[in-house]
């Protein structure tokens, strides 16, 4: 992973130029980098803010071999591996909130996007998109995130080179990607449940169908959520907003 960098300054998204070298075939790791994004993209149809030269905005192309369902697996691999290269280049200890949010101190310091390009029954290629807020300023962020996002340097109290950040990424993305392949998820899991923050408390989840308010008990193999409610009904959660 990261063996060839496609790097741009300024583009609309890299989850686009990405892929569209997807469709071009370039090998499997190869990542597309930009300064900065114009029309950067967030989980559920949101904008993600990605100013110039203060974060790390980055799509990688993966071609696992497998089925479809399988494929937010990768979502939760990339949270890891983000969690423990935020480790590893400050010392500070991120935290997971599911699907795909790490925090640093309880506020947002990176999302993860995972988009899948399907054949009718397998995967053709997945983009994994990585967003990370690493030295922006309080003052950087948009009014209404102030409260709930932060960037490393923020929690750091000092400058962080964003190079070392993208090269551990890259690092702990290929261990534990390799690892998947070839233990499967198992192993990934008992990483991301060691990481997460809401398994085993009282969470809202806000879903397209209501809200549901339970002791969150931890994710299934396809990374679906299981809430146990007040009456003791266990339910499977796809898609939603956490709140702990
Ligand atoms: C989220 O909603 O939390 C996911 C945010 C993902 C943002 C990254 S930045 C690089 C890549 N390009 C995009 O347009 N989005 C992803």
């Amino acid at each position: 992973i990261g063996q060839r960098i496609h790097y741009q300054e300024s583009v609309d998204s890299t989850q686009k130029i990405a892929h569209r070298l997807g469709f071009e075939n370039v090998p499997e790791g190869t990542v597309v980098i930009a300064d900065e994004q114009t029309g950067g993209r967030g989980r559920l149809e949101r904008a993600w803010h990605s100013p110039k030269s203060t974060g790390v905005w980055m799509s990688i192309i993966l071609r696992p071999n497998i089925p479809i369902p399988k494929t937010p697996q990768l979502t939760l691999l990339a949270a890891v591996a983000v969690t423990q290269a935020i480790e590893d280049c400050t010392g500070l200890e991120a935290h997971i909130k599911w699907p795909n949010d790490i925090l640093l101190n309880g506020k947002k310091v990176t999302g993860i996007l995972t988009e899948l390009q399907a054949e009718p029954d397998r995967v053709h290629f997945v983009i994994m998109g990585i967003g990370m807020n690493v030295n922006q300023t309080k003052m950087d962020f948009p009014a209404e995130l102030q409260s709930i996002a932060t960037s490393l340097s923020i929690e750091k109290g000092s400058f962080v080179n964003r190079a070392e950040v993208i090269r551990a990424v890259f690092h702990r993305l290929e261990n534990l990607y390799q690892l998947y392949l070839e233990k499967g998820f198992l192993p990934i899991k008992l990483l991301w449940e060691s990481y997460a923050v809401s398994i085993g408390k009282v969470v809202t989840a806000r879903t397209f169908s209501g809200v549901i308010k339970g002791r969150a008990m931890g994710i299934t193999d396809d990374g679906v959520l299981k809430i146990e409610d007040e009456d003791g009904n266990v339910h499977d959660i796809y898609s939603a907003d956490i709140e702990i």
